[in-house]
Parts: structure tokens; C-alpha cells; sequence
């Protein structure tokens, strides 16, 4: 079996749970993929517990692990993907990566998953939100923010779907030939929407997909959301939108089996974070094939 490619991904390690490289590793090896993990944290779960311990990856720890790579010529990657970042240094770092890369493969496709909030509020410092804006959005080939994140990388309101399809126009503009808004509220609704520009100065294919909000909050989804956006858009590199329908089903079917689990282990109104963690190594058949059940909607 050839190996569909090969991930160098950067992200968050919790010793418990399923966040950053814990989501996004095992789908992607289930994909075929030879994924090489950079942990940019070791924490010991993530950051909605009570109490988090670790260490945090500074810039320079991850240039050493670079430079370990290149010096046995083992930087030969065709996709670069990045998850939560939390300093401006280690950014930068990331945007030197990217350069080595391309200079082994001109074609490295980078995946950048722009963290830095949700429903209006920061998780991370406010001085990244420069640093996406105007360095890292114009290397990446795939972008997959979420509503609160488009809207600070594009500078727009995001509240009716127009609005939404514009700010992908803008994205593209800047760089990445794909845009995912991974998840938009608008009406009670949780959507999706896709963009992709097939040649330089077309204009885009759009579409979206919309599910139905869980009553609950998960952590991970994000990050395995963009983990599946990768591997699925590797197999149909011209078709987004069969791409997101395919990543979209996996995830829910994930949810579900995350939710089913959490009524076996008891009643609580208020579930704790450890019934929430995703059921991931119970959702394999899920992630190697999914049944298709999000339809994509073309606009
Ligand atoms: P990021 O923060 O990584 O940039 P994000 O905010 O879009 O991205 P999530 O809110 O976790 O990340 O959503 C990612 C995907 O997970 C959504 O597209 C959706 O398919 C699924 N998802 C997450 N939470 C729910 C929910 N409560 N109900 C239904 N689907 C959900
Ligand atoms: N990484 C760490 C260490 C976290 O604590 C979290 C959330 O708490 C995440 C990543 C990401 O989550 P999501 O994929 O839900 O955006
Ligand atoms: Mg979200
Ligand atoms: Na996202
Ligand atoms: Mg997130």
C-alpha cells in the first residue's frame, strides 16, 4: 500500500483526552498517512478541566527539532498542518518551517488551522491575530477558521451567509486556493461553508453544509475537523465539497458516539469534561469510511 503522503503536524499533546495532535494523528495514520507529531505542549488535558499541568514548546525547541530533521534529510513532507499556537515567537518559527519545507518541497501543501477564539472571545493573545493576518494567511494553501476567526483575519462582520462567501473572497485573495469556515452561527444553525479556487483568477466554487447544533461542547472537534479536512481534500484534491461532506460525516458520527457513551456513564445534567473527551478510538470504521449523510449544498 503506498502511503498517501506524508503530515508534519504541530500541535497541542495532552497526556489525557483528545485535542490537538490526539485528534488529529490517529485519523490521519487511518487515512494512510505517515504523520510525524510535533508536540507544541504536553499538558495533562486540556484547558477546560479544573486543573492543567506541562510544559509548553518555545520557538527555538522547535527549530532544534527542524534542524535534527534536515540534518538526517528527513524533512521530506507533503503536508505541513498547524493547530493552536500560543505565542507570537513560536508563530514566527512556524513561518520559517514553512520556508524550510518549500525548499525541499516547492509543493507542500500547508493546512493551517488559525486558532485564536470562539463566540467572540480570545483564547489566545490578540497580537497573533497580525501576525495570521499578514504573514501566515499568504503561505497557507488551506485555511480553516471559524466564525469568530474569519472575522478577525478578514476584519468584516460575519452575519448572513453573503457575508460569509465574501470573506472566503477575501482569504483567497490574501493566499489559500481553499477556505473552510468550519463553523458559522447564523440562525440556530451550525453551518459549514466551503471555498475553493480552482486556477488563479477564477472565482471561487462555494458551497455549505449545515448540521444540527448538539446541545453539548465538545473540545477537539476543531482540530480533528481540520485533521479530516486534510486527509479528505488529498484524495479529492478538485472536490472540496465531496471533501467536507466526507470530513463532516465522520465528525458527526464521532459526536454521536461521544454523546452515546456519555448517557451510559450517568445523568448529571452538567456532564463533566472527561464524558465529553471524543470517543475517537471507538469511531474508526467512522473516520476510514463514512457514510455520507451531510449533503453539500452548492451556492
Ligand atoms: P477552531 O476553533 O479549531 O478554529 P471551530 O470553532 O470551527 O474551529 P468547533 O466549534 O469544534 O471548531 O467545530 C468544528 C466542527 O465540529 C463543526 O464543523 C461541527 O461539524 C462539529 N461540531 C462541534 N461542536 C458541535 C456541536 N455542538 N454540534 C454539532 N456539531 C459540532
Ligand atoms: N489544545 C489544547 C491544549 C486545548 O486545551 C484545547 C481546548 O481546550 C484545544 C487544543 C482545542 O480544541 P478545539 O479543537 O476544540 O478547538
Ligand atoms: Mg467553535
Ligand atoms: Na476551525
Ligand atoms: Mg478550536
Amino acid at each position: 500500500l503506498s502511503s498517501a503522503g506524508r503530515v508534519l503536524s504541530i500541535q497541542s499533546h495532552t497526556v489525557h483526552g483528545y485535542v490537538g495532535n490526539k485528534a488529529a494523528v490517529l485519523p490521519l495514520q487511518l487515512l494512510g498517512f505517515d504523520v510525524d507529531p510535533v508536540n507544541s505542549v504536553q499538558f495533562s488535558n486540556h484547558t477546560g478541566y479544573a486543573t492543567v499541568k506541562g510544559d509548553v514548546l518555545d520557538g527555538e525547541q522547535l527549530w532544534a527539532l527542524i534542524e535534527g530533521l534536515q540534518a538526517n534529510d528527513l524533512l521530506h513532507y507533503t503536508h505541513l498542518l498547524t493547530g493552536y499556537i500560543g505565542s507570537v515567537s513560536f508563530l514566527e518559527t512556524i513561518l520559517r518551517v514553512v520556508e524550510k519545507l518549500r525548499t525541499v518541497n516547492p509543493n507542500l501543501i500547508y493546512v493551517c488551522d488559525p486558532v485564536m477564539g470562539d463566540d467572540g472571545e480570545f483564547y489566545v493573545n490578540p497580537e497573533l491575530v497580525p501576525v495570521y493576518r499578514e504573514k501566515v494567511v499568504s503561505v497557507a494553501t488551506m485555511l480553516t477558521p471559524n466564525h469568530f476567526e474569519a472575522e478577525q483575519l478578514t476584519g468584516r462582520r460575519i452575519e448572513t451567509e453573503a457575508e460569509a462567501l465574501a470573506a472566503c473572497i477575501d482569504l483567497h485573495a490574501a493566499g489559500p486556493s481553499k477556505v473552510v469556515i468550519t463553523s458559522l452561527s447564523i440562525d440556530n444553525m451550525l453551518t459549514i461553508v466551503g471555498s475553493h479556487v480552482q486556477s488563479r483568477g477564477k472565482s471561487p466554487e462555494q458551497f455549505k453544509i449545515a448540521v444540527p447544533k448538539l446541545h453539548s461542547y465538545f473540545t477537539g472537534t476543531g482540530d480533528l475537523m481540520t485533521a479530516l479536512l486534510l486527509g479528505w481534500s488529498h484524495k479529492f484534491p478538485d472536490d472540496l465539497d465531496k471533501a467536507a461532506e466526507l470530513a463532516v460525516s465522520s465528525l458527526q458520527a464521532v459526536l454521536n458516539n461521544t454523546i452515546a457513551n456519555r448517557s451510559k456513564t450517568g445523568a448529571s445534567p452538567e456532564p463533566k469534561p472527561e464524558q465529553l473527551e471524543l470517543r475517537l478510538v471507538q469511531s474508526v470504521d467512522d473516520i476510514r469510511s463514512p457514510a455520507a449523510r451531510f449533503p453539500a449544498v452548492k451556492l
